[in-house]
């Protein structure tokens, strides 16, 4: 079955069916097809197209349909254009002569675009409930070890002490932000097509807003050519999910170092790691791989979809239909990455003996002396001098913090005060940074209760 042909005189050429039709992808999007055509039949009987009676066949024949989608053989065979003339084949089978009054005044731009539409939305609630359990899961582990000091780097260099809850509070508030883009993009997608027509608006006097209502949309589109056009709320969405995945990558890359045999911070769960078929004793981090690798891969999907869009002219164009696959590739990578990264976290153990003793090997210390000694009064500038001739007279001979005493050190310098040898101790210095942010174990806690309370509040 066509939903067209009237004006051809032949039908199309195989090579063009199977290149043109997009079955095969855009089934996944049935039920929201069929709840979509449901309330497209009750506006249909609104405006006196569809009788009482009529509304109710194709109603309760949509129902049996959206049953049967599940079932053995559903679309074995199926030859449609797209799953909205499957929809339709579906319901004249089983209603008879009235499913051809259910296009009525409807095209399939704007029913893809609201079958996009209530597709996406249920998928930024699922992806939200995905990352509020991954965020869960770094608070555990931030709850676990409170305590623990970490060397914090920058350039991949030790730069200074910090508390590991608030290195995992850092991710965290990435993820919080990620939930926050995914309640964006669903707010932008929640809005109702239908009654747009192809592009001109409906020849039919559609009650927008009883259709917005009956699908549970916040509010209707307001240009008929915007919603045959465009995509930007998918863009939306892609672009959510690839910054939550650029996050994910990143912790991903942070924890295959720190499992590494050079750092030696964490263990890793055998559950989430595999080893090599030649070499018997590697234990590696294919799990946190994958996901940074998929990072690439999601990103693709949003330049696919972004470079789909960018020289199309108005309106609808059938490139768009290359909107999907991206669409349902970069939400199935993201909720399997989502998922994986929660059972990581949940298997990970850290060694804090390890970070510890990293810290205390290195100069992380040095910023806490500069800023102990502009305390007490010397300029900054003179101070951050002083410490930097320390440290290089500590590397030269070989000195690690804890080697010095007070008194060689108020020998090396007279600014340096005995008091401020403790400070030689990264744990000592954080205590520092109680300020709202910072690594100051009162300030950490209090975060960390923040982050606990948020998290409470982050229903869908
Ligand atoms: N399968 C099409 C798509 O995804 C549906 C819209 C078809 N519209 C058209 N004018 N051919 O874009």
């Amino acid at each position: 079955m066509k939903l067209w042909g009237g004006r051809f005189e032949t039908g199309p050429s195989e090579i063009f069916e199977r290149f043109s039709g997009s079955l095969e992808f855009d089934q996944r999007l049935i039920i929201a097809d069929i709840r979509g055509s449901q309330a497209f039949a009750r506006a249909l009987e609104r405006v006196g197209i569809l009788t009482a009676e009529e509304r109710g066949q194709i109603v309760s024949a949509f129902d049996q349909i959206a049953a049967a989608t599940s079932g053995p053989g559903f679309f074995e065979g199926a030859a449609d254009e797209d799953v909205h003339t499957l929809v339709i084949r579906k319901l004249r089978e089983s209603a008879g002569a009235v499913a051809d009054k259910i296009h009525t005044g409807r095209s399939r731009n704007e029913q893809v675009s609201l079958d996009i539409r209530l597709w996406l939305r249920d998928e930024c609630d699922d992806l939200r409930a995905l990352l509020a359990g991954v965020m869960r899961r770094l608070l555990d582990l931030a709850d676990k070890y409170s305590g623990a000091v970490i060397p914090g780097y920058t350039h991949m260099r030790r730069a200074q002490a910090v508390l590991w809850p608030h290195y995992l509070l850092a991710y965290f508030e990435m993820f919080a932000r990620d939930w926050e883009r995914f309640g964006d993009a669903r707010r932008r997608t929640n809005v109702m097509p239908l009654g747009s027509g192809a592009l001109a608006g409906s020849g039919f006097p559609f009650d927008r807003d009883a259709i917005a209502d009956d699908l549970a949309f916040d509010s209707v589109t307001r240009n008929s050519m915007d919603v045959s056009g465009d995509r930007d709320f998918a863009l939306d969405f892609l672009f959510a999910c690839t910054v939550t995945m650029i996050h994910l990558s990143r912790l991903a890359e942070d924890w295959i170092l720190y499992s590494s045999e050079e750092f030696g911070w964490l263990e890793l769960g055998d559950g989430v790691t595999s080893g090599s078929s030649l070499m018997p004793q590697k234990k590696n981090p294919d799990s946190l791989e994958l996901i940074r690798g998929k990072c690439g891969r999601v990103m693709g999907c949003l330049t696919s979809l972004m470079v789909t869009m960018k020289g199309l002219p108005m309106t609808y164009n059938r490139d768009m239909q290359e909107d999907k696959v991206p669409l349902f590739d970069a939400g199935d990578e993201l909720a399997g990455c989502l998922a994986m990264m929660s059972t990581v976290i949940e298997s990970t153990r850290l060694n804090p003996e390890r970070p510890a003793s990293a810290a205390e090997e290195s100069w992380v210390v040095a910023t806490d002396l500069a800023e102990a000694l502009a305390r007490a009064g010397t300029p900054f500038h003179q101070a951050h001098q002083i410490v930097g001739r320390f440290v290089l007279e500590s590397v030269r001979s070989g000195k690690k913090p804890s080697d010095w005493t007070a008194e060689e050190m108020q020998k090396f310098a007279p600014e340096f005060s005995a008091d401020l040898a403790a400070l030689l101790d990264p744990s000592k210095g954080i205590h520092s940074r109680e300020l709202p942010g910072g690594t100051g174990p009162t300030a950490v806690a209090a975060a960390l209760a923040n982050a606990k309370h948020r998290l409470g509040e982050m229903i869908v």
